[in-house]
């Protein structure tokens, strides 16, 4: 097994010379890291390549994603790049919504990252010429955020993460033109999370994340894999006194038994808190191109004792002047993550504030916060049957340059040109009731997904080189089937022909059609 694996693997390490251990420890890293996707969109393909920082295999995004174009950063910014992943992007200057299509588990929970680099890749300078340049991601059939460039520096990164659980055996995310600018993407990371994590999350909802900060004197901008083994970002925050920066060597792990976030160690050994005179302070996280009055924020605290002295360290804890929790000490060398049972809050400035109370003697301390976006997740998706019969469909006839991609039917402005869906039962997933593939180029057989569909009233094959006999078949609920200017070759199946003489269905056909089959 790959455990043995590992194991046998980690033996051999401990016998062999220095320059071989960092081979090995690739190995034994790939083996842990197993369940990551990572893909570097626009990459040519075959030039996979491992992360100089994270060791992360990166792939390139052709399996991944049909529509788009490969481009790369312009050359005045590929110097100072601070990984591959900026330096290639896809951009999607066709179509209203492009969508990647992941594998994942039904039911697992997972934390989905989106890059973006623009790079003035297109030498526009559309960031920076004074109009609007954003456009919108939807995570599955949902709207997650919109990315907003608009003044923005072309060599900045900008990210996007959702946590969020995986609907089917595949987690879709999507682009959407706003008509403000050609929607692009540089990367996309996938990662598995434990399911018992950030117990919150459910089916409807999704959660977006606006900021996670670890605080104090650490000297990389930005933690990562391996240091947190779910690969979440942690920005470091630190400020000059009278803020303190705290930092211990201590291990500071949660209590047994408490998994809802996994925050590892290492991002709990350093916290802020303020010279002794100081009752309190605020952290506050408003940001420019993102306005939260119409949001609702989830926020996480990490909290950890981490002076060795043990002190009296008792506060509140405020929400846009909102008491959240009151009289809070942080145990001594253990996490302690505080937030309201999955409650949303309004609080347009992302504005915390942390009070000492009457008889403690310290200020308040701080060592990791995340704060989170709702994201619903209330539309439905298409029957999953209808989805898989239309993927058939599409395969069967190589329709690639269709631009069908992203779910069928939802949400209802981008459902696939040429369907039509009956939305009419509320709480039920939506159903394809009519196809369209006339003039389509279609050449071979009639496809026999189109006769499996249950809800299919209306298909339409007209004006395309469609050859061979109309498959026998039991019709279920079609209505209306216009085959006509093919080279189809007769008889009519008796199924088919049966329903037409009952006047069950509507079929037209061509009058060579009709001679050769005999039948009517
Ligand atoms: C890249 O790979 C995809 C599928 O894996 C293929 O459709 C495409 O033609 C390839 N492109 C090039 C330039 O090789
Ligand atoms: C790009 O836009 C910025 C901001 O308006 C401007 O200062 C700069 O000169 C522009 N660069 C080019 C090459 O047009
Ligand atoms: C659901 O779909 C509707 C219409 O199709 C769309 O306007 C709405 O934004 C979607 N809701 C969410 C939460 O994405
Ligand atoms: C998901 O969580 C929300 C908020 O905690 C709750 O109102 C909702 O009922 C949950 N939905 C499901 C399907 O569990
Ligand atoms: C706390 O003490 C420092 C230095 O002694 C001083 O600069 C600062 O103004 C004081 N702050 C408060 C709130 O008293
Ligand atoms: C808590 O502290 C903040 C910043 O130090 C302050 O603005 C706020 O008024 C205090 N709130 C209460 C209820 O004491
Ligand atoms: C995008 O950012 C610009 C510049 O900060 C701002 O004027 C605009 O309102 C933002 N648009 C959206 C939809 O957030
Ligand atoms: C299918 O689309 C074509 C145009 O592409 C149109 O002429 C035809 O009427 C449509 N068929 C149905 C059944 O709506
Ligand atoms: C059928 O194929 C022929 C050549 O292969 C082409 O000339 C013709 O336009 C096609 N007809 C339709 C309706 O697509």
């Amino acid at each position: 097994s790959a455990l043995e694996y590992a194991v046998a693997q980690l033996m051999i390490f401990a016998l062999i010379p220095n320059r071989y251990k960092l081979e090995h420890m690739k190995l034994i890293h790939i083996l842990h890291c197993t369940g990551f996707i990572s893909i570097d969109c626009g990459l040519r393909n075959s030039s996979s390549y491992n992360d100089s920082t994270t060791g992360l295999r990166f792939d390139p995004d052709s399996g991944f994603v049909e529509g788009g174009v490969r481009r790369r950063m312009s050359q005045e910014f590929m110097a100072d790049a601070t990984n591959e992943q900026q330096k290639s992007l896809r951009s999607f200057p066709r179509g209203s919504r492009n969508c990647y299509t992941l594998p994942s588990t039904i039911g697992k929970k997972y934390l989905l990252r989106a890059m973006f680099t623009y790079g003035n890749y297109d030498g526009l300078n559309k960031t920076g010429d004074g109009s609007l340049f954003l456009f919108g991601l939807h995570i599955g059939v949902n709207f997650w955020d919109t990315v907003n460039l608009t003044n923005w520096n072309p060599s900045v990164t900008k990210w996007k993460e959702v946590l969020t659980i995986a609907p089917s055996n595949s987690i879709s995310i999507c682009l959407i033109n706003f008509g403000s600018g050609i929607p692009f993407i540089s990367s996309l990371e996938l990662r598995p999370l434990q399911d018992t994590m950030y117990p919150f999350v459910n089916t409807s909802v999704s959660i977006n994340l606006y900021g996670r900060n670890r605080f104090g004197n650490v000297p990389n901008v930005l933690t990562r894999y391996p240091t947190d083994k779910y690969d979440r970002f942690w920005v470091t925050r630190i400020l000059p006194y009278p803020w303190i920066m705290l930092n211990t060597t201590n291990i500071v792990e949660s209590l047994p038994g408490n998994d809802f976030f996994n925050v590892p160690s290492a991002i709990m050994q350093t916290a802020w808190s303020k010279e002794s005179n100081y009752s309190g302070f605020s952290i506050s996280e408003s940001r420019r191109n993102e306005d939260l009055t119409n949001q609702q924020l989830l926020p996480v605290f990490h909290f950890a004792e981490i002076n060795g002295s043990n002190p009296d360290r008792r506060f509140n804890i405020y929400s846009a002047g909102e008491l959240l929790f009151s009289d809070f000490s942080p145990s001594r060398f253990q996490v302690d993550s505080v937030h309201q049972n999955g409650r949303f809050l309004h609080n347009p400035n992302a504005s915390f504030s942390l009070n000492k109370t009457h008889n403690s003697t310290l200020p308040p301390l701080i060592n990791a916060q995340e704060v989170y976006i709702l994201v619903r997740m209330d539309n439905l998706t298409t029957d999953s049957e209808d989805v898989n019969y239309m993927k058939e469909i599409k395969k069967h006839y190589n329709l690639t340059r269709k631009n069908w991609n992203g779910d069928p039917c939802s949400p209802r402005e981008y459902s696939w040109e040429g369907l039509t869906c009956d939305y009419s039962k509320s709480n039920q997933n939506p159903r394809i009731v009519s196809v369209n593939l006339s003039t389509s180029g279609l050449e071979g057989g009639v496809a026999v997904s189109f006769m499996n569909m249950v809800s299919l009233e209306n298909l339409d094959l007209s004006h395309n080189n469609l050859t061979g006999a109309i498959p026998d078949y039991q019709l279920k609920s079609l209505k209306i089937l216009n085959l006509s200017n093919n080279q189809l070759v007769g008889p009519i199946p008796y199924s088919i022909l049966q329903r037409f003489q009952a006047g069950l269905l509507d079929l037209r056909f061509d009058m060579l059609y009709c001679a050769i089959s005999g039948y009517i």
